[in-house]
């Protein structure tokens, strides 16, 4: 089934430190943003790809976008001060689409096998998302004190892509901004609507890049992609 992506790009990377927005920052021979989009390109499942840009980056991405030889993207728009703003600002372009996938421009490790069963749920459900088992134990503390340790096995890591059938996620979205909430993921708009969604597994490699660090396991996950 046919569906858009939104990307949100329209980042800082405070937390990489890189002095600019991570989406530039070279990942072997070519930026992050250049990987993640990729991905969408080649899945012939994706229709079109928006791009949520900063203002002042626009044009610096769409030039990447030539030199690396990606057709679908149709839109590169300005983003907002959250990152659900300029989620927004994606989805709002978005018209005849029935499946759009909301999925981080510093994710470039999505594989695209997984992407027809969270499309597929999508479709089904209205929402659905990316999530992995925890590996870790989470307690529950304040004051430096544990109030509780949860239930492992009922506990996901949720990732992007999240995918809704498009009228659901604007609702969503248009709630949010009529009753300025603002939700850590996409999902949980919806959720607050009162609409369930769908968890599908997927993948450990499915990383955010977000600090330092994750620029080494990066590394490592491509090496590992062509066995080395
Ligand atoms: N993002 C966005 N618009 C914002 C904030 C974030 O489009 N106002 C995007 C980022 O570019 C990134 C994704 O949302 O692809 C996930 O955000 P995060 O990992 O937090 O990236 P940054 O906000 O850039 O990093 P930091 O929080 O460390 O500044
Ligand atoms: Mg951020």
């Amino acid at each position: 089934m046919k569906y858009a992506v939104v990307i949100p790009a329209a980042g800082q990377g405070k937390r990489m430190g890189a002095g600019h927005n991570k989406q530039f920052l070279m990942l072997e021979d070519r930026p992050l943003i250049i990987h993640t989009v990729s991905v969408f390109e080649k899945d012939p499942n994706c229709a079109k790809i928006i791009v949520v840009a900063n203002p002042s980056e626009i044009t610096d991405m769409r030039v990447l976008f030539e030199k690396w030889n990606i057709k679908k993207v149709t839109n590169v728009l300005a983003g907002g001060k959250e990152r659900q703003d300029s989620v927004y600002e994606g989805l709002k372009v978005l018209t005849e689409d029935e499946i759009v996938l909301v999925h981080d421009g510093a994710r470039p490790f999505i594989e695209a096998s997984r992407l027809k069963d969270l499309v597929q749920k999508a479709s089904e459900t209205g929402a659905a998302v990316l999530g992995v088992r925890m590996k870790d134990t989470v307690k529950r503390a304040a004051g430096g004190l544990v109030i509780e340790t949860i239930d492992r096995s009922s506990l996901w890591a949720v990732q992007t892509p999240q995918a809704f059938r498009l009228p659901i996620v604007l609702e969503a979205y248009r709630r949010a901004e009529e009753q300025k909430i603002v939700g850590t993921d996409d999902t949980s708009l919806v959720e607050k609507m009162g609409h369930p969604v769908h968890i599908v597994e997927g993948g450990y490699d499915n990383i955010k890049l977000t600090t330092p660090e994750d620029m080494i396991t990066a590394i490592g996950i491509l090496q590992k992609r062509r066995g080395e």
